[in-house]
């Protein structure tokens, strides 16, 4: 969408706490020996008590109300009671919500408790590259250039990025114009970002796969060479100058 309005920003900064706050807290909730669903239910309370609806839910009939994926899942982890949390699991969890018809969508990889499994230089890079991306948009900046930036980053850092998952509007619906901000330069998409407009930068920075296939679930996503991946991910508001950061409260970059 495009922001013309203060009512519009405002509806856009209330569903953006709900769906940041209740990220950083699952994070903060995560424990070893739990299930992914219990997490998720915990998750699923926050938004209800902001009076916010799963995005996913809502617009897709997914089984959960917030997406946790585990290790080498990459996104659309299912919450299941079946999924136990380990010490040194890398996790990811993805929130997006509707509040009063407005959407915002957020997400972030973590390693629970100690690193046995060394993952912390790939969750490091993903988010220093994400700040990095944000930080380099502005109306008038080519989506391209952006792209550009995420997998040269992540080529420097000795990673990858996974080709086929996307950043994208938001505001209005969950996905909308533009459809797919690539996490690699595609010299043929003459794109550029708009003042105004809300968009949702998310990184998927990868150890050895360059795409996400489905499981047979028909929702879990893994990498097509195996590894891991990392995905952060921020709704922001494009402007003449620095972004406007709406999910910044879910301090992933803490
Ligand atoms: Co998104
Ligand atoms: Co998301």
């Amino acid at each position: 969408m495009s922001i013309s309005t203060e009512e519009e920003l405002l509806g856009m900064k209330e569903i953006s706490e709900a769906v940041a706050t209740t990220l950083k807290k699952m994070r903060e909730h995560a424990k070893p020996g739990m299930s992914t669903k219990e997490l998720d239910e915990f998750g699923g309370d926050i938004l209800k008590s902001y009076g916010a609806n799963s995005a996913p839910k809502v617009t897709y009939d997914f089984p959960g109300w917030t997406c946790i994926s585990v290790n080498n899942e990459v996104a659309h982890g299912i919450p299941t009671e079946k999924t136990i949390l380990k010490e040194g699991d890398l996790i990811n969890i993805d929130v997006s919500a509707e509040l009063n018809g407005f959407w915002s969508d957020n997400g972030g990889s973590f390693i629970l408790g100690e690193d046995i499994q060394n993952l912390q230089p790939l969750v490091d890079g993903s988010k220093k590259i994400l700040f990095k991306a944000i930080n380099n948009i502005k109306g008038g900046v080519k989506l391209s250039d952006i792209g550009y930036i995420i997998e040269s980053e992540a080529k420097k850092a000795g990673f990858k990025v996974i080709k086929n998952l996307t950043g994208h509007g938001v505001g209005r619906s969950l996905h909308e114009e533009p459809e797919n901000i690539l996490n690699y330069r595609d010299r043929f998409d003459k794109k550029r970002f708009r003042k105004n407009s809300v968009v949702a930068i998310e990184t998927f920075i990868s150890t050895r796969s360059n795409n996400a296939v489905e499981l047979d679930d028909g929702w879990t996503l893994v990498g097509d060479r195996g590894g891991f991946v990392t995905q952060h991910e921020h709704t922001i508001v494009v402007t003449d100058g620095k972004p406007i950061i709406l999910t910044e409260g879910n301090e992933i970059w803490n």
